[in-house]
């Protein structure tokens, strides 16, 4: 498929991710429709100056539909909008935990892709004001996107590869994995570990003003700058960790992490995971 006098849907263009993607879509020219039910949703999509249509009128048309609804409502929504598209047409989700799940309705003929965006890196080297200002990605950051095919040919990733780079612009590159490594990715490593680990830096900050005498401005004039060197010591080999810190670190990871962490990559602990978050009593995988 080509992506010239591409028609493309989103779905859900109120909210979130909807209302980014949009952004980058509505910069083309190709013909975006922006689909939306929710009231407040409805009202972003027109403050933006876009004219929010009903998905009926143009899901049996267009050639690529966005679903930028949230996880827990893709099963209501696949079974709605699948059997409307036409032969041939791709189905774009952004995140892949209702695909591992097997709640979306697959129909053949239909192309499925999830595509997540990885946001800039820690170590990106920003160079402008709006690249600074880009925190999440997708206006002026570049960042990267990893995407799986749940059904169809190789043949499709180039197009879609030209359209996740498009609605999460700047792309550097896209990866690729299956959809079950996906879901190792987004939740298990960058949510159950990475933003957990985010959140707990500020408890442990705000602990600190806790149970010190010094203010949070005096404690983040030493912390925030310790979290980078921890990062790129750690993740970049930048400079080797001070033998104390090392014995502290060991003292640290006996304290607060369980010896069976890495039971997290297990397929049933990514099962109970994506339940609690798509609010289901178990996966159908
Ligand atoms: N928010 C993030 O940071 C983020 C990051 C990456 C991926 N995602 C993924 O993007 C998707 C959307 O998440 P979000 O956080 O933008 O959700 P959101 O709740 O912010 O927005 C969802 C929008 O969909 C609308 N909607 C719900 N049902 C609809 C329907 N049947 N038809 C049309 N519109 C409908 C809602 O009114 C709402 O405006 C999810 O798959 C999520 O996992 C989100």
């Amino acid at each position: 498929m080509s992506t010239k006098d591409l028609k493309v849907a989103v779905v859900g263009a109120g909210g979130k991710m909807g209302m980014r993607v949009s952004d980058n879509l509505a910069k083309t020219d190709w013909t975006v429709y922006y689909c939306e039910t929710g009231e407040a949703g409805k009202q972003r999509v027109e403050d933006a100056g876009r004219a929010v249509t009903p998905t009926d009128d143009v899901i049996g048309d267009v050639d690529v539909a966005v679903l930028a609804v949230p996880d827990v409502a893709l099963e209501t929504v696949t079974a709605d909008v699948a059997p409307k598209m036409k032969e041939g047409a791709m189905v774009l989700t952004l995140d892949p935990a209702a695909a591992y799940a097997g709640l979306l309705t697959v129909r053949e003929g239909l192309d499925y892709v999830v595509a997540h965006p990885a946001h800039p890196s820690v170590f990106l080297e920003r160079k402008t004001d709006e690249e600074y200002a880009d925190t999440f990605g997708g206006i002026a950051a570049p960042q990267y996107s990893v995407a799986a095919v749940q059904q169809g040919s190789e043949d499709i990733k180039p197009f879609a590869e030209e359209v996740i780079s498009t609605i999460y612009g700047p792309v550097i590159k896209v990866y690729w994995a299956s959809v079950h490594d996906l879901a190792v990715l987004e939740p298990t490593l960058n949510e159950t570990v990475g933003c957990m680990i985010g959140q707990f830096l500020k408890d442990v900050m705000d602990a600190t003003v806790k149970h010190t005498d010094m203010d949070l401005e005096t404690v983040q004039a030493m912390f925030f700058g310790h979290i980078y060197i921890a990062l790129t010591n750690a993740l970049r080999g930048s400079n080797p960790f001070s033998d104390a810190c090392l014995l502290a670190m060991d003292y640290g990871r006996e304290a607060i992490i369980k010896p069976d962490w890495e039971r997290i990559f297990n397929d049933d602990d990514l099962d109970v995971v994506i339940a609690k978050m798509l609010k289901i009593d178990a996966v159908r995988r």
